[in-house]
C-alpha cells in the first residue's frame, strides 16, 4: 500500500478525523515537487501523518530536501510514527509556537495546519518562510453551522494572509478552501 493510503487508513483506525482532504494533499504533493534541491519543508500539525505522506509522495525519489512536521499531542505523533518514513522526514513532538520561535527564514514550503502557527502565531509562520517560500493553509471555506468564534478566527487568518505586505496570496476554491501565499 502506498504511503498516502496507509496514512488515511491509520487516521481512520485511530479515529482521527482532521487529516487533510485528498485535493489538499494533491496540491501539497505538487508544491513539494517544486521545492529547490537543498530546500526545507515544514508541516505544523502532523496528526496521523496524512500531510507528510502527501509531501513525501510529491518528492518521489528525491532525497535532497528535508520534511519536518511538528505535533503537540504525543499520542497523535505516535500514530504518525508507526510509518517507516524516508530518512529526510523529521517528526517532532513540540509546540509549533516554540519551534517557530527559532525558525525564521528557514523554510521553502510550509503547510500551517495546527492552531499554533495558524490562528495563533501566524506572524511566526510567515517569518519562517524564506524569500519566495510558499505558505499553504486549508479549511478556509466557512461552514455555516460552525460556532461564531471559529468563523472569526478563520476570517482573521484569511485577512492576515491576503492583506500581508510581504505575501502575494490567492484564495482557492479547492478542497476545504485554501489560501496559498508566496513570500516576496
Ligand atoms: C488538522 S490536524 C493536522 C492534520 C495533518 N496536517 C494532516 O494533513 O493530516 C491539526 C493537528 O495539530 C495539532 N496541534 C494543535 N495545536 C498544536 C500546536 N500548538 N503545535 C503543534 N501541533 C498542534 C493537533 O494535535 C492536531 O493533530
Amino acid at each position: 500500500m502506498n504511503l498516502v493510503d496507509a496514512a488515511y487508513d491509520r487516521a481512520g483506525a485511530s479515529d482521527f478525523p482532521m487529516s487533510c482532504e485528498r485535493p489538499v494533499g494533491q496540491l501539497l504533493a505538487a508544491l513539494a515537487a517544486g521545492v529547490r534541491p537543498g530546500g526545507n519543508i515544514l508541516e505544523l500539525g502532523t496528526g496521523a501523518g496524512v500531510g507528510v505522506a502527501w509531501l513525501v509522495s510529491g518528492l518521489g525519489e528525491r532525497t535532497d530536501v528535508t520534511v519536518t512536521s511538528i505535533e503537540l499531542d504525543p499520542e497523535r505523533a505516535a500514530v504518525a510514527a508507526k510509518e517507516t518514513w524516508p530518512s529526510y522526514v523529521d517528526l517532532r513532538v513540540a509546540d509549533a509556537l516554540t519551534f517557530l520561535a527559532t525558525a525564521a527564514g528557514a523554510f521553502d514550503l510550509i503547510f500551517a495546519d495546527a492552531q499554533g502557527g495558524k490562528s495563533e502565531g501566524l506572524d511566526l509562520t510567515i517569518a519562517a518562510l524564506r524569500p519566495r517560500g510558499i505558505l499553504v493553509v486549508d479549511d478556509m471555506r466557512t461552514v455555516e453551522d460552525w460556532p461564531e468564534e471559529f468563523k472569526v478566527r478563520q476570517d482573521g487568518v484569511r485577512r492576515t494572509l491576503v492583506e500581508h505586505p510581504h505575501l502575494v496570496s490567492v484564495e482557492l476554491d479547492h478542497g476545504s478552501g485554501m489560501v496559498l501565499s508566496t513570500h516576496r
